[in-house]
């Protein structure tokens, strides 16, 4: 296993760590009985930020493995702009751990804040979905 961490996870970082993947505006469409924006919904877009920087990472398709630790740290309003960041912090030898988290601007201006965080496990698979070897050299993480 190579550890590729650039820092240790740190609650009250002011600066997202890793790099953007996902940029999106918060929609109704996406909201819960509480008018805040689904919990569901948040997950999908940590789970697709997670699954481009690591099939970039493999060069070949991933599948997500697990999902752990993951917080709400603040609820999300229609109009914020929503931003996922990914962190590779490890990459074994088919699988590719990342922290991923997500930011928002509320009502897409002024501060950022920390929303929601959690770690991810993809694993590269071949055509027929076997777990198949990542190249950790060629793993391109920032
Ligand atoms: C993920 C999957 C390919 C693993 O297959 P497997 O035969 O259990 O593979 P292995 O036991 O050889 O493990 C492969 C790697 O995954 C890691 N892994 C497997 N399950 C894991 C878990 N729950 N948490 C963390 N890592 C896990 C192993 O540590 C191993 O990592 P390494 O090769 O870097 O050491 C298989 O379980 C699967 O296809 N799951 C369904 C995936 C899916 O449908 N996801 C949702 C849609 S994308």
């Amino acid at each position: 296993m190579q550890r590729m961490s650039r820092g240790q996870p740190d609650q009250h970082c002011a600066e997202p760590r890793g790099e953007l993947a996902i940029r999106v505006m918060a929609m109704p469409a996406d909201t819960n009985p509480m008018g805040h924006i689904f919990g569901g919904w948040i997950m999908s877009m940590m789970d697709a930020a997670g699954k481009m920087t690591a099939a970039t990472c493999a060069s070949c398709q991933v599948v997500t493995a697990a999902v752990s630790n993951i917080s709400f740290l603040q609820p999300v309003n229609v109009g914020d702009t929503v931003c996922c960041y990914t962190d590779v912090v490890n990459v074994g030898n088919t699988s590719i751990a990342l922290d991923v988290e997500v930011w928002v601007r509320r009502q897409g201006h002024g501060e950022r804040l920390k929303v929601t965080e959690a770690q991810f496990t993809f694993v590269a698979v071949d055509e027929e979905g076997a777990p198949r070897p990542v190249a950790a050299a060629e793993c391109r993480y920032n």
